[in-house]
């Protein structure tokens, strides 16, 4: 979705803004846009298209300035177009938001009223013309900054310059916005990966909070004009993380990096010789009071619930119910007080995600996140955060956060079935060296990947594929079935195997590639049969299973054997070949694999 960077201080702002766009280029967009403060003028340029597109129109300019702000937008409110674009520039005011301003069209219509041309379809225009009406009022440009922003309803990350007044101010409600630390500098990010390379220090603004940089100095205030403080947070990502280190595409590399984030998301968390995982920062009620846990998350995220689901329910024997995010608070759901509302995201800002954190805020329940971007709106706003230690996450298509968000599931189950009495010391025991061992396992199925380029050669013109599996199988095919639809837009369907036979059997025939994951567990027997249904219709079977001696081994069309685990991982290793095949299939379509058409990174909308 939509970015915005900033900068104040001692260098030239172009190339600096430039490159932290280029580095937001993956939360997806569709025009570009900058404005650079010079001698007192401010200078715009924005266009439809890549960054790199108004790289080259903005160097016809010379945009010399040490003070700017820059934005990637992703459309919302009118058509992507030039006049859509950000900076919205109004007399002498300068605008970039991400959001969206829910009570644009009546601030417009009164603004009309008194004069006010608008030129472009976007609800973002009304902030600066809100801005110059409060100026002509004759508050100054902050004050003015501030009064407009207590008129907006909706969400706004904002930051706003003006010709004459070496200021730059920047605010945030319900859209993420962090300000970097640097020596005698100020950058302004929608995330830390776009400015990791210049700073880890960061300042996580919160709703309501305005930062006004001026001179050297930054005066954080909220929109009721008291004065606040916040910490200075460090972060231990390196510049290195969010580069492509050699790989083709970030999908690729975050794919072999799962060995280390699933590594690092362990890190320190068992107690070896007692038997015990730890979570000393959370304090969870008390288990036995908990009548129900939720899962609730959008997309890749939601998957990993309903892996979730399975291992809790199994092993704890509480009820657990998961929701996709942007339907849970529509239902109304019935949460008490005694439940955990579990909320899954890999950004953290995911809209609808915090809207359920919220709604289960209001019922009293404890909310947990889990989240990889530290400091972000689910990561400090939850009464619990776990973090998964993937680092940054750039490709679109989640794949090392799902990863490591089942292994977080897992590590939880372990310690409230420990507290709950459920599981002994020695079961516990047993069960963290299984998943010591996974790590090693993800890297045993990266160093054999040819046979993976073969299938995705063999299907890459197929139109559909199907995947099937049961169980907790199921969300992982789920997952396999996304992965491949949104990188390569092939159409790709999910079903519990067992639900075949009442309806999708109907689409086998001998051009359908059907995965299924059959490992020799407790859904064993039954896919068997699915396979037969399959293979009896001249379906195309692709399988993946742990035992190369799966008795349909001969008569598929193609078989990926994967280390043995226990039932509760198998999500972990089985969905590594599947983001595989889908990378391998639209890395030879020659889809934009890191940014597919459509799609953003951080849904900040909902
Ligand atoms: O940041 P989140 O985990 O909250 O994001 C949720 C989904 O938007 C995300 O998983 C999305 O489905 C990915 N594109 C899947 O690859």
């Amino acid at each position: 979705m939509c970015g915005i960077v900033g900068y104040k201080g001692k260098d030239e702002a172009y190339s600096i803004l430039i490159d932290a766009l280029k580095k937001l280029e993956y939360r997806g967009y569709d025009s570009a846009g900058i404005a650079i403060w010079q001698n007192n003028k401010i200078v715009v340029e924005r266009n439809k298209g890549k960054v790199d597109d108004l790289r080259k129109i903005a160097s016809k300019n010379i945009l010399k300035g040490k003070m700017g702000i820059a934005h990637t937008r992703w459309a919302t409110h009118g058509t992507p177009s030039e006049r859509n674009a950000h900076p919205h520039k109004v007399g002498d005011v300068v605008v970039v938001h991400n959001g969206i301003i829910e009570n644009y069209m009546d601030i417009k219509e009164r603004l009309h009223q008194i004069g006010h041309e608008f030129s472009s379809d976007t609800d973002t225009e009304v902030i600066p013309h809100l801005i110059i009406s409060y100026l002509e009022k004759g508050n100054d440009f902050v004050e003015a900054i501030r009064l407009t922003l207590k008129e907006l309803q909706g969400s706004y990350a904002v930051a706003i310059m003006r010709e004459n007044e070496r200021i730059l101010v920047a605010a945030k409600k319900e859209s993420p916005l962090i300000i970097g630390l640097g020596d005698d500098e100020f950058y302004l990010a929608s995330d830390v990966p776009a400015i990791i390379n210049k700073t880890n220090r960061f300042i996580f603004l919160e709703d309501n909070d305005m930062a006004v940089f001026r001179d050297d100095k930054i005066l954080l205030m909220n929109t009721e004009g008291e004065n606040i403080e916040r910490k200075i947070n460090t972060v231990n990502w390196t510049g290195a993380m969010a580069e492509k280190g050699g790989y083709k595409h970030f999908m690729l590399k975050e794919i072999f990096e799962q060995p280390r984030a699933v590594s690092e998301t362990l890190l320190g968390r068992f107690k070896e010789e007692k038997g015990e995982v730890d979570f000393e920062e959370l304090t969870l009620p008390e288990l036995k009071n908990v009548k129900k846990i939720w899962m609730v998350a959008c997309g890749t995220s939601y998957h990993a619930c309903m892996i979730g689901k399975h291992m809790f329910e199994a092993n704890l024997r509480i009820p657990v119910e998961t929701d996709i995010a942007s339907e849970f608070r529509y239902r109304n759901p019935i949460i008490s007080k005694n439940d955990i509302l579990i909320l899954v995201s890999q950004s953290g800002e995911t809209a609808d995600t915090i809207a359920a954190m919220k709604e289960g805020k209001r019922s009293g329940a404890y909310t947990l996140s889990i989240c990889n971007v530290l400091g972000s709106t689910l990561a400090r706003e939850a009464d619990g955060v776990i973090f998964t230690h993937a680092g940054p996450e750039i490709g679109v298509a989640s794949t090392k956060a799902f990863t490591t968000q089942i292994a977080v599931f897992f590590l939880l189950m372990l310690h409230m079935a420990n507290k709950l009495g459920k599981m002994d010391n020695d079961e516990v025991r047993g069960m963290i060296s299984e998943i010591k061992k996974i790590p090693h396992k993800i890297q045993s199925i990266l160093e054999h990947t040819s046979s993976l380029e073969e299938i995705a050669r063999r299907y890459m013109t197929s139109k559909d594929f199907l995947y099937i599996g049961r169980g907790i199988h199921y969300p992982t095919v789920m997952e396999g079935a996304l992965k491949l639809k949104e990188i390569s837009y092939i159409h790709a369907e999910a079903y519990a195997a067992g639900e075949m036979k009442h309806g999708p059997i109907a689409l086998i025939d001998e051009k359908l590639p059907v995965a299924v994951i059959s490992p020799r567990d407790q859904t064993y027997i039954k896919t068997c049969g699915n396979i037969e249904e399959v293979l009896a219709r001249r379906g195309r079977v692709i399988l993946f299973t742990d035992d190369p001696q799966h008795e349909m081994a001969k008569r598929v069309d193609n078989i990926f054997t994967i280390p043995e685990t226990i039932y509760e991982l198998l999500p972990i290793l089985c969905v590594v070949p599947l983001q595989l095949i889908a990378y391998y299939i639209a890395n030879l379509l020659g889809t934009d694999v890191d940014q597919p058409r459509n799609l953003a990174k951080s849904v900040t909308v909902e």
